[in-house]
């Protein structure tokens, strides 16, 4: 007998998004760019380091006693400053102990704890992404034993939202049915939905009895932290049973200190507490308890006044140079492809446009100009500064305009 144990593993296609930041990095190209991957870059170029981390980095330097386990649900304090970002101050749900939120390895693991609940218990649900959605939650959710399904999100004849359809759907979802919705700057469309969309969307959770699961990566990035958690705050005045998977590396710019939450909104303080207890078993049953380290500095960022108030400036300029990278960018590509529509580019929100170029075109980009972006057509917009915006916009335009592509 062969003792390859793993001999006949096949090898499988890197990750569509991770797989080409590894391809990105191993390119020597000067002139490379990476339009793949959501991270947002300052206009030199480079993925910041924010001065409120590096204040609380110095004061946690003075304040860490020892390195022993953090509880399995995380820091404390951390969790019940994230609850005060999502719900606000004064808010019902958690002054009525109803919500329970558990530290999370990143936004992604949020979204599997939350998985992982919703297979443990309700094993019948399926789960329904937006057309398309994020690259990673069908596989992220179906590797939790949760059957995903579909409801109908972008138009591309009118790059915006296909609203009717998407309302439709949602009202013919068998009852007890997951949704996964995503609560501003929709990955990978960039296409929200408005005030009053988000209203009606409540409205038939609330009377289809299904279950939000509200993916929240990106607070901060649409509006501003109190604006874009309007969604949120609506399920909950509306007392639904609902999910929030919440990400800092955006907002924080610590994507790799891996910083997130889970919250579970639930009937009352009873229920939360046994829903937690739960969480906290698939936590142990996976990887324990989590890291320390960055849960530690955004709390005291989100703790300490002055910290929390630079934090917010910081958060509003990255906000605003992607704003103002969309407005060049869909101007140059204007001025090259005269006669061609790019104000879609100004409406999207976030770090993302769906561009509206092929998988080919995505091809030539990089194969002609090293210039990485996803086949769907994603280009992250907060990679873009005054410096490349020339290259990529002649190089976008030449092949948008490439005939037969
Ligand atoms: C993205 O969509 O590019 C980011 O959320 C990073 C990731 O993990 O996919």
């Amino acid at each position: 007998m062969s003792t390859h144990f793993f001999a006949d593993v096949p090898t499988t296609e890197p990750d569509v998004i991770l797989g080409l930041l590894d391809a990105f990095r191993s390119d020597t190209s000067p002139q490379k760019v990476n339009l793949g991957i959501g991270l947002y870059q300052d206009s030199s170029g480079k993925i910041p380091v924010l001065q409120s981390i590096q204040r609380a980095a110095s004061q946690w330097i003075e304040l860490e006693e020892n390195k022993s386990y953090l509880s399995i649900d995380g820091v404390a304090t951390y969790n019940a400053a994230t609850q005060e970002l999502l719900f606000g101050e004064d808010s019902p749900v958690v002054a009525d102990r109803r919500v329970t939120t558990i530290q999370s390895v990143g936004g992604s693991g949020g979204l599997r704890l939350g998985a992982e609940l919703i297979h443990r218990f309700l094993p019948e649900a399926s789960i329904y992404i937006s057309d398309p959605s994020w690259e990673n939650h069908r596989c992220l959710f179906e590797s939790a034993g949760v059957k995903v399904e579909t409801y109908p999100y972008y138009d591309p004849e009118t790059s915006g939202l296909k609203k009717t359809d998407m309302l439709d759907a949602l009202c013919k979802m068998p009852m007890g049915s997951a949704v996964l919705l995503h609560a501003c700057c929709h990955n990978p469309t960039g296409v929200d939905l408005d005030l009053e969309t988000w209203r009606e969307v409540v409205g038939i959770c609330a009377e289809r009895q299904l279950l939000p699961f509200v993916d929240f990566a990106y607070q901060g990035f649409a509006v501003g932290n109190q604006e874009d958690a309007a969604p949120i705050r609506m399920f909950a005045e509306r007392g639904l049973t609902f999910l929030i998977s919440n990400s800092y590396s955006k907002s924080f710019s610590m994507y790799r200190e891996r910083c997130g939450a889970l919250s579970v909104v639930t009937g009352s303080a009873k229920e939360a507490a046994a829903v937690s207890s739960q969480v906290k078993r698939i936590v142990r049953s996976i990887y324990s308890s989590p890291p320390s380290y960055g849960a530690q500095l955004i709390s005291i960022v989100l703790n300490t006044p002055e910290l929390y108030v630079l934090w917010e400036q910081e958060l509003a300029e990255m906000r605003e140079r992607i704003r103002s990278m969309r407005r060049l960018l869909a101007s140059k590509l204007s001025v090259t492809l005269s006669g061609r529509d790019f104000s879609f580019i100004l409406k999207q929100q976030g770090m993302f446009s769906y561009s509206g170029l092929s998988s080919q075109q995505v091809r030539l980009l990089r194969d002609k100009y090293n210039i990485y972006a996803l086949e769907s057509g994603r280009i992250c917009v907060a990679a873009i500064n005054e410096r490349n915006v020339d290259y990529i916009s002649e190089a976008m335009a030449g092949v948008l305009g490439s005939k037969g592509l």
